[in-house]
Order: C-alpha cells, then structure tokens, then sequence
C-alpha cells in the first residue's frame, strides 16, 4: 500500500469502515476515465526549461462533428473546439508561435492576463492585424494563477462565434490541496444550422446585434450534452469560463449548491455558497461542487435563463447543459474542506480620480451604433491615465440590455455605491452591469503604459462601437 499522510490515511479509513474477508477494497475515486468525455486536448510544451510554456498555435478551418454525421466548419485552434487548454504555473513564461490559416485577419487576445500592452493582441494600438498566411510570436510571463483565456479580437462576435477560443489555466505554486478532482468547463454556444453548417455572423440583422447573438447549441468544452462520470460524495473543482460571444450562462443542479472559490482572478477572499453560479460572457469561476445521490443516478447541470433584459427569459425553456452519471457505488462523505481564505488589501481610493461612463445606444444616420457617453467606439477619444494613478470608475447603463463590461490587461476590485469595497474580495476583469444600474470599481494602474481596450463582453455589443480605450502615460 502506498504511504498515505496521517490524515489522508485517517479520513480514508473512517469512509471505508471496516473491510471485511473476501471484501473487494472500496477504491474512493472518480470512476475510470471519469471525465473522458470532457476533457481538453492540452497543448503541448516544447520548451525544456521548466519555467518556460513555448507552444504552436494555428488558427485554420477544420471539420468537426459537433452534431455527429454533420461536420461543421469550425474556425479552430490547431483543429479543436475549444483550442487546446494551456496550462502553466503563475511565474511562467509563455511563448506562443501562432500561425493565421483563416480566410481573415485575426489576433489573439489572452484575457485577464496582466501583460505588457505589445502583447495585447488588440490591433492598431497593441499590433497589426496578422493576415491570412502571416504569423506573430506571443510571449510574456504569466504572473497571476487563476484561469484565463484567450480569443481573437478582430471581428471579434463572428470569429469567437465560429469557434475561436481556448482556455489558460495558471497554477498557483502553494494552492491548497485536495480541493477535488479539477475539471476545466469552457461554457460556449454555436449558431448551427440542420445540416451542421455555420448560420450567418449578421442573422436577425440589427435585432440580433441588439440583444446579442446567442447560438442554438450550448456547448460545454465543444460538446453537445456529454456525461461525466463520477463518485457520489467525492468533491469536484470545476474551473469555468464563458466564452459564448453574447449568452450568460446560469448554472444549477436540482437539490445541489456550489461553493465558489475563485474569480476571474484567482481565488476571492472567502469561499461562498449558492444554488446558482452566474458567468457572463468573459467571467471565470472557480467552484466546489459535492455530486450526491443513489447509485446509478444521473444529475442534470442546467441552464437557467437569466434576466439580462428586454426578451432574455420570456418563453425560454431551461436547458441541459451535460449530465453527471454516478457510479454504482454508495455515497461517500466528502473530505473537510481546508481553509479557503485568501488576504486581498482593498485599493486605497482616497486619491483616486473617477470616471463616468454611460453604456449607450446611439444611431448614427438611421444606423444601429452603441457606445459610451454616446460615442461609438470609432470616434471616441481614449481617456487619459497615469502611470501608478488610482481610478474609481462609475458605469451607468440606461440602456435596454446588461452589459458585461471588460477592461484589458488590470484587475479591478468592486465598490459599492458609497464607495466601500464589497466582500468578500476579489480580483475581476469583467463585471455584470444590469439595466437601469450603476456599478462601481476601482482599478490601480502599475507600469505598463500603452492604449488598454475596455468593452462590453457581449460582442456584438462591441463590434457596434460598445469599446474605448485608457491612454496609460508615464
Ligand atoms: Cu475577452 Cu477585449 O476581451
Ligand atoms: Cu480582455
Ligand atoms: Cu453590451
């Protein structure tokens, strides 16, 4: 027998109580190959130095059967839906060799991540377009553990929409362990027509840019509906990203809560309990769940519509988003949780400068345009910051439809409406703002200067002029 820690070996035992003769050993794991039918294809390092992540990343068109017998067009990294998973220690250097083989210009994004500007993937201000044919080394360290992702920002609706993401996941040297069996969940949806094939980028014309494209197929890592096998009462640590172009995802299990741990950057300062866990497009969970129920039993992971606006829940059914099957086995009872808090210092905003924003709609010339403070994003004038200054931003929206609003390369801490940090504490990216209501974050700028994007995640939002820009000056 292997030697267990003392605890380990404790714990084990009073699951297992007393093993008869003749007694097959109860083995107190997830069934084999538990969760083939989700995995990532991970991307592989072709680097020696165990600091440095160095990989291939070709963006192409490839045929995949997400309904099978009926390929679909995907545009893919190196050929999979979601593009193969990258996974390193906070620390890292990452260096990416990517290659354009798409009809279009594209970029890549690596969102969340604190980078310099260069590296942004956003064009013009951070770099040019990579053209059909061309190609552009990516590389720069990896300094926060959490899970990220990252996306083209060209056409950024359509081409996220075609399939064009993939998930980051940043190990953090000293975690905690024995959270539970890890699974990366990239939440997604895709317009599919009967016969497999992609349905237009423009379908439902200004209407479908209004309330933000969400595509008939949810997906779950490429995957219609998959099951997951499991242990009834063995801990899961679901690590989610939504990174569907316009739909939020919403997420239940019947008679079960999820316990979320982290954010969109990293773990938050105290684990809390739910029935629900909420991503808008571009958030990051990180969440506990304990599957319980008889032998053989299978659990359904729902998505609930979410009230997002104008037409978002009316006579929309709940979906299955996959299953979890539970082995013949009994029940166990899960291990206790260690301590789960993190210390984060609240930003000190006694000096900090605010910022007004309004999300709104503004057509120009009998033509659908969205922007802020009523200029649409190809005649905004970036708003200026400095190096090391504290921003309070305040964003209203007065418009139809929440918006998910996502500023590059910092994290932001939120405010509430007297200014006060809400807790418990964590570090974000992108933060829901519903209609008719005002959010507030604070932001410490460092000393990377350059021309930062700021968006609104639903995409199509974006691409209609939803975006601006930091001016971050030394
Ligand atoms: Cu997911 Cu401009 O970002
Ligand atoms: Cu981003
Ligand atoms: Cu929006």
């Amino acid at each position: 027998m292997k030697r267990l820690p003392l605890s380990a070996a404790f714990f084990a035992l009073l699951a297992l109580g007393p093993v008869g003769c003749g007694e097959v050993e109860d083995p107190q794991t997830q069934p084999d190959d538990w969760d083939a039918a989700l995995r990532l294809q991970e991307a592989t390092d072709t680097n020696s130095d165990p600091h440095i992540f160095e990989t291939n990343l070709t963006a192409r068109i490839d045929d995949i059967e997400i309904i099978s017998g009926k390929p679909t067009p995907v545009w893919s990294y190196e050929g999979v839906l979601p593009g193969p998973l990258i996974h390193v220690s906070a620390g890292d250097t990452l260096r990416v060799h990517f290659q354009n083989e798409l009809p279009k210009p594209t970029t890549i994004h690596w969102h969340g991540l604190r980078l310099p500007v260069g590296m942004d993937g956003t064009p013009v201000h951070s770099q040019p377009e990579v053209p059909t044919s061309g190609s552009f080394s990516y590389e720069f360290v990896v300094p926060d553990p959490g899970l990220y992702w990252y996306h083209p920002h060209v056409d950024s609706a359509a081409q996220v929409g075609f399939g064009l993401y993939g998930a980051i996941l940043v190990d953090e040297p000293d975690e905690p362990r024995d959270l539970g069996d890890e699974i990366v969940l990239v939440l997604s949806d895709m317009s599919l027509n009967d016969d497999g094939t992609l349905d237009s980028p423009d379908a439902g014309a200004d209407f479908g840019t209004l309330f933000g494209r969400e595509g008939n197929a949810i997906l779950v890592n490429g995957r219609i509906n998959p099951i997951l096998e499991a242990r009834a009462g063995l801990r899961q640590r679901w690590r989610i990203v939504n990174a569907a172009r316009s739909r939020y995802f919403q997420l239940a299990i019947a008679d079960h809560s999820f316990t979320r741990i982290g954010g969109d950057g990293g773990r938050i300062e105290q684990p809390v309990e739910s029935e629900r866990v909420v991503l808008t497009p571009g958030e990051r969970a990180d969440v506990l769940v304990v599957p319980r129920g008889k032998p053989g039993a299978t659990l359904s992971v729902r998505w609930i519509p979410y009230d997002r606006g104008y037409g978002s829940t009316f006579n929309r059914p709940e979906e299955e988003v996959f299953r979890i099957h539970l082995a013949n086995a009994p029940e166990l009872s899960p291990n206790p949780l260690p301590q789960l808090e993190r210390s984060i210092t609240p930003i000190d905003t006694s000096s900090a400068t605010n910022v007004s924003l309004e999300l709104t709609k503004n057509d120009q010339n009998g033509q659908l345009a969205m922007g802020i403070n009523g200029i649409p994003s190809w005649n905004a004038t970036p708003l200026p910051a400095m190096l090391g200054e504290t921003q309070v931003f305040v964003v209203k929206n007065t418009f139809d439809f929440a918006h998910p609003f996502h500023l590059h390369g910092f994290f932001f801490q939120q405010l509430d409406e007297s200014g006060a940090p809400v807790h418990p504490l964590e570090w974000k990216d992108t933060i829901d703002v519903p209609v008719n209501e005002t959010r507030r974050f604070v932001v410490q700028y460092d000393d990377r200067p350059g021309m930062w994007m700021f968006h609104c995640h639903i995409l199509d939002h974006a691409e209609a002029g939803m975006m601006g820009m930091i001016d971050l000056q030394k």
